[in-house]
């Protein structure tokens, strides 16, 4: 029996688990076969997250986006609407465009293979024939459209003509973030990583702080919490002892001198003049739509971090620092901003990529989850859901 389980309480709305629960069988993270599915059933069904409305931002602009063999095209309409079309020629299966961003001619979407001309609504204008069959049908053949959504500055596409309603492909409520009119913030820069992980693997750690004591040193000297290995308030089994001790310690956000995540705590950018006491105190506000995308708001930048499964075992993350205009105009130095995220960012990536080094362990069948982890106890459920939904 174990000691702990007898004097430990548990007081009401814990959020921890209170029975172990059994992890993902491991050969998920590796087999070919079951990675096919996760993008069929998963990453094919849901809302992705692909760039910054900026990145297309004049008619005609284009940039593309892969997720398995999936190649898509996000293109921006002489009516200011984006679209997104598989990157793929109705005559016989051309890909569109070799580059994966640029501007298309005035004349439209024009096939490299035999010169097919579409519109930016993806309309075939124009087949290369002299002489088309009798029977031929232009408006047959337009471009495979998909659903987008932009949204505060963000372009998301679905590789699905029947993607779930976008508000609620985030853990809170879509507008939670509002007060930094994420619309007409820009991005001041953008770290890429390739980790050698399952994407799984990604969220599941992103999804505990069990590991924040022994693989984050300056991140749990910023938030405390953290460094009780708790990702919120009530994940101690007696939160109520401290239920409203403001010692970040026990009600989370950042150690009492630092204001925002940075290499000292102070903010690098211009701070956000919208944001609400709660707000600024917070530290931290977390929206996330998974499997794509999370966005974290700070003091002074808003950091997007966008995930995409490149294989069954690699992974790309890429991080976007959102600011204030005037952050950049008045030549404000983010590196301490820069170099805090990236050192996390590694740390979390080279564990991950640990993680999955020892997932092949033949007798390693599956893992077991802890207290802590009830969030990862509901990720593995909703990836067992969606994959359930043939
Ligand atoms: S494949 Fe595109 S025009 Fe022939
Ligand atoms: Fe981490």
């Amino acid at each position: 029996m174990n000691a702990n389980r007898k004097t430990v309480r548990r007081d009401p709305g814990y959020a921890g688990l209170t029975r172990t629960v059994p992890t993902l069988p491991t050969a998920w993270y590796f087999d070919p076969a079951q990675f096919q599915l996760e993008l069929q059933r998963i990453w094919q069904r849901n809302w992705l997250y692909v760039c910054r409305s900026s990145e297309i931002a004049t008619a005609r602009s284009y940039r593309g986006y892969q997720i398995g063999e999936q190649r898509i095209l996000l293109v921006r309409g002489d009516d200011g609407t984006a679209r997104a079309f598989h990157n793929t020629c109705r005559h016989r299966g051309a890909a569109l465009c070799r580059d994966d961003a640029g501007r298309f001619p005035a004349a439209g979407i024009v096939c490299p293979y035999h010169s097919w001309r579409y519109n930016l609504q993806g309309d075939l204008v124009q087949a290369s024939s002299k002489l088309a069959g009798d029977d031929f049908e232009p408006r047959d053949y337009p471009l495979y459209q998909l659903p987008v959504t932009e949204w505060h500055g963000f372009l998301f596409v679905a590789l699905t003509q029947r993607p779930p309603p976008f508000a609620a492909s985030f853990d809170l409520p879509a507008n939670r973030l509002d007060d930094w009119r994420m619309a007409d913030l820009v991005v001041a820069h953008t770290l890429r990583k390739t980790m050698q992980c399952n994407w799984k693997v990604f969220w599941e750690n992103y999804n505990e702080c069990l590991h924040c004591p022994t693989v984050h040193p300056k991140l749990v000297n910023l938030v405390p919490l953290f460094g009780r290995a708790y990702l919120e308030r009530q994940d101690d089994p007696s939160w109520q002892d401290h239920a409203s001790d403001p010692d970040p310690r026990f009600g989370g956000g950042l150690r009492r001198d630092a204001q925002s995540w940075t290499l000292d705590g102070q903010p690098a950018g211009v701070p956000f003049p919208g944001l609400s006491e709660a707000d600024r105190k917070a530290g931290h506000i977390y929206l996330t739509s998974v499997p794509s995308v999370f966005l974290v708001a700070h003091l002074d930048y808003v950091r997007v971090l966008r995930v995409r499964p490149l294989g069954p075992e690699e992974t790309e993350m890429s991080i976007e620092f959102l600011v204030l205009p005037q952050t950049l105009s008045e030549g404000r130095d983010l590196g301490n901003a820069i170099r805090f995220t990236d050192t996390v960012m590694s740390e979390d990536a080279e564990i991950c990529e640990l993680n999955q080094r020892g997932l092949h362990a033949a007798p390693h069948q599956a893992g077991v989850l802890m207290p802590e982890e009830y969030a990862v106890a509901s990720f593995q459920n909703w990836v067992r859901t969606q994959l359930a939904d043939g």
